[in-house]
């Protein structure tokens, strides 16, 4: 078998197109760097040191700050991940309530059991034809904080995988109101707010805290990411504490300073870029106008702002609902790999590509060559058995995470577990956002989503196969 570095090597030179993170694209062309091996060091003097930064990477940080428009920013190595434990343990204490957004990436749902929370979820709407998550409305919001007065932080995901963002603005100042801080995860909006053509960053919107992983929409190495604060509702050192415990002690040099040539790089040639890569996605809405059966996402009625909790679109994901071409995601995006395009994830209804500014005007133009043969070929459109809409979940939480982990379980076939309390967490990856969390009821909705999300061929970690869905439950003693 190939070693891990060859297979790298022999992917790259296959020439697929990547439509997928990290956002450089491999874009040698723009991006490059020296043999890393003569370049990687540790915080050897005049190297500063990440969690207590004085030198280099202090300044780097303060740079990167003044780009996002933050008071304060962490480069971060372990990505958005990271900085989701940081933040969420950084405004919380032990069996705390919180306010979530129930379509969170499961690094949130991690931070609830490290703190043993009590999570209130607010569930977005879902698109319909998409069943993609809506927005969070401002409204939801302060209906959730009047009923639960204890809750001490309001998490939100803007914009989603899918692009989806959520009134930031209007979401914080409802939460200052109560007097609690908002954090939100733009892990998939670090390009946000930097230039004409894209929405405005939540760290402009009033967010107390904000994580981006630059690593996805940016030119930078996977694994970076950013966090940034602004206000003085989440006292000063509880960051950087928490950063303490849930990032390594030994950061990539390399990493941090693709971090900063990003931001470099954005500060002296950001303007020109994105006007380059805005014109690109223009062309790419021109080359795909004629589709007739595939869909892409904020060209319908239905997913206009002010619609399901929308609020704006991030243009540079180009989200593809397949089911009038009577195809699944999966299979959309196994009909993209044939013709040589490797997009970031499919969903049961669509397909999603991840752009950047390393796109070339080739990248978007093979991709709406492509799409626009699969949609000329998808004859009738009848739909997939798939396509009839999912029941929405919403199970009870009878226990917190950590309170089900610490008791003992059994692996039960789905129609067994129903009624009994989950032991295990069930999420569709991608985008690894739970449908079940441990704590929470297995109900006959979350067996009929499973079972038809696993027929349409979207992963569940390993909750089983079509067919043969098995879920962990709490023993009744
Ligand atoms: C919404 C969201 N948040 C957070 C993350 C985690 O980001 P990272 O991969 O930088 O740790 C992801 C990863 O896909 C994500 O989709």
């Amino acid at each position: 078998m190939d070693s891990l570095y060859d297979a790298l090597r022999r992917y790259r030179d296959r020439g697929v197109t990547p439509m997928h993170m990290p956002g450089h694209k491999r874009n040698t062309a723009l991006f490059s760097m020296e043999n890393p091996y003569g370049l990687d060091v540790t915080e050897i003097d005049g190297f500063d040191n990440l969690h207590d930064a004085h030198g280099i990477l202090k300044e780097g940080m303060e740079r990167a700050a003044r780009l996002w428009g933050a008071d304060k920013s962490w480069f971060l190595v372990n990505g958005s991940s990271c900085g989701i434990l940081a933040a969420v343990c950084a405004c919380t204490g032990w069996g705390n309530e919180i306010l979530v957004a129930r379509n969170c990436h499961k690094a949130v749902y991690h931070a609830i059991y490290q703190n043993n929370l009590r999570p209130h979820y607010l569930y977005p709407e879902r698109i319909p034809g998409f069943e993609a998550a809506g927005g969070v409305s401002p409204e939801a919001v302060e209906a959730a904080l009047e009923v639960h007065p204890g809750v001490k932080l309001v998490v939100l995901t803007s914009p989603t995988y899918e692009g989806v963002l959520s009134d930031v603005k209007a979401i914080a100042d409802t939460a200052h109101r109560h007097g609690v801080p908002l954090f939100v995860d733009e892990a998939h909006g670090a390009h946000l707010g930097l230039a004409a053509g894209f929405p405005k960053s939540a760290v402009r919107c009033g967010a107390d805290l904000v994580v981006q992983s630059v690593h996805k929409t940016l030119p930078s190495l996977t694994q970076t990411a950013v966090l940034h604060q602004n206000g003085s509702l989440v006292p000063a050192g509880c960051v950087e504490r928490q950063l303490a415990i849930y990032e390594t002690s030994s950061p990539s040099y390399l990493l941090m300073a693709s971090i900063d040539r990003c931001v470099r790089f954005l500060q002296e040639h950001g303007e020109e870029a994105f006007a380059l890569y805005r014109e690109n996605l223009d062309r790419f809405a021109r080359e795909t106008a004629s589709l007739a059966r595939l869909t892409l996402l904020g060209r319908g009625p239905e997913e206009q702002p002010g619609r399901h909790g929308i609020f704006a679109l991030d243009p540079s994901k180009l989200v593809v609902g397949s089911f009038g071409a009577g195809m699944t995601g999966p299979s959309l995006m196994a009909g993209l790999r044939k013709r040589g395009i490797e997009l970031e994830m499919a969903a049961k209804s669509y397909a999603i590509a991840m752009t950047s500014l390393c796109d070339t005007r080739e990248s978007l133009s093979r991709l709406a060559a492509a799409l626009r043969e699969l949609d000329g070929a998808a004859g009738s459109g009848e739909q997939p058995a798939a396509a009839a809409a999912l029941p929405p979940l919403c199970p009870e939480r009878l226990l917190t995470i950590r309170e089900a982990e610490s008791l003992p379980g059994r692996v039960l076939p789905i129609g067994e577990a129903i009624g009994k309390i989950s032991r295990e967490t069930v999420t569709a990856y991608p985008p690894g956002i739970p449908l079940l969390v441990p704590g929470e009821r297995v109900d006959a909705a979350f067996a009929e989503v499973a079972a038809r999300l696993l027929e349409a061929g979207v992963s569940l970690g390993g909750a089983g196969e079509a067919g043969d869905l098995r879920i962990e439950v709490v023993e009744e003693s």
